[in-house]
C-alpha cells in the first residue's frame, strides 16, 4: 500500500485539532481544510445556527459529505469536527489516505479552551453546566477516539513537541 498523503485530526472540542491543523499545513506546505468551516461556507450559516434551526442529526449529515469530500484530497491537513467519530463511515472514508492522529487534553484543558472561545460556540456543550456535558459526552465517546486513532498527542505538552511528533510519525509511515 503507498504512503498517505493526509493528516487527518481527531479529538474532542478544544484539543487543538484547528490551531495544529494550521501550523502543520504551514510547516509541510499542504492545504487546511477545517471540516466545520467547509460547512457554514456550504450552509451560509454558523454551527450553532445549523444546529439551531435543523438539529444535530441534520448537522450530522452535512458532516458526512464534507469528510466524504474532504477525505478525497491530496497533500491536505484536515481538522475534523469533534463529532466526526460518531459515524464509522467518515473514519472509512478518511483512513483511505490519511494517517488519523487523534488529539488528547484533560477534561480541564478541554473546558478552559472551550470557554475562551465562548460556550455559544458548541451548541453541545452551550449548557448550565458545560463541565459535566463534556464528562458525559467524553464517556460515550472516548472508547470512540481509541480506537480510531493511529497515533495519540499529547496537546498539553509545548508546541513545538506537538508538531514535531505528528511531522515524524507522517514521514514514517
Ligand atoms: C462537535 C464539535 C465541533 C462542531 C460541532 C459539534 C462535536 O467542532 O463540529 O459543534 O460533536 O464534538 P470542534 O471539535 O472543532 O469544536
Amino acid at each position: 500500500m503507498g504512503k498517505k498523503t493526509n493528516i487527518a485530526l481527531i479529538g474532542f472540542m478544544g484539543t487543538g485539532k484547528s490551531h495544529y491543523g494550521k501550523i502543520l499545513a504551514d510547516r509541510l506546505n499542504f492545504n487546511f481544510i477545517e471540516m466545520d468551516a467547509l460547512i457554514v461556507e456550504k450552509n451560509g450559516k454558523s454551527i450553532p445556527e445549523i444546529f439551531a434551526s435543523e438539529g444535530e442529526i441534520r448537522f450530522r449529515e452535512l458532516e458526512m459529505a464534507v469528510c466524504r469530500e474532504a477525505a478525497q484530497m491530496q497533500n491536505s491537513v484536515i481538522a475534523c469536527g469533534g463529532g466526526v467519530i460518531l459515524n464509522k463511515l467518515n473514519i472509512d472514508y478518511l483512513k483511505q489516505n490519511a494517517i488519523i492522529f487523534c488529539m488528547e487534553a484533560s477534561d480541564q484543558t478541554i473546558l478552559s479552551r472551550i470557554m475562551k472561545d465562548g460556550k455559544e460556540q458548541r451548541p453541545l456543550l452551550n449548557k448550565p453546566d458545560p463541565q459535566r456535558e463534556i464528562e458525559n459526552i467524553m464517556k460515550f465517546r472516548r472508547p470512540l477516539y481509541q480506537a480510531y486513532g493511529d497515533s495519540f498527542i499529547d496537546t498539553e505538552q509545548p508546541e513545538d513537541k506537538v508538531v514535531f511528533e505528528i511531522c515524524k510519525y507522517f514521514k514514517n509511515q
